[in-house]
C-alpha cells in the first residue's frame, strides 16, 4: 500500500480509513464510504479518488 495520504479535505478523511471501510465494512461504492467514512459527502471533489481506492481494494 502507498503512503498514508489524505483523500477528502473536506472531512479529513485518509487513505488508510477508505481502505478500511472497503475490507472491515465491506464498502462497495463512493455512497457506501460516505456513510461510513464521511468522506465525499460535502463538495464532492475528492469522489474520483475514493472511486480510484474503490477500483483497487474492492471486490477482490
Ligand atoms: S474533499 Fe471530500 S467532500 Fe470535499
Amino acid at each position: 500500500m502507498s503512503e498514508r495520504r489524505i483523500i477528502c479535505n473536506c472531512n479529513e478523511v485518509y487513505n488508510d480509513e477508505i481502505i478500511k471501510a472497503i475490507q472491515e465494512k465491506g464498502c462497495k461504492t463512493v455512497e457506501d464510504i460516505g456513510e461510513e467514512t464521511g468522506a465525499g459527502t460535502i463538495c464532492g471533489g475528492c469522489v474520483d479518488d475514493i472511486q480510484e481506492i474503490l477500483d483497487e481494494y474492492a471486490g477482490k
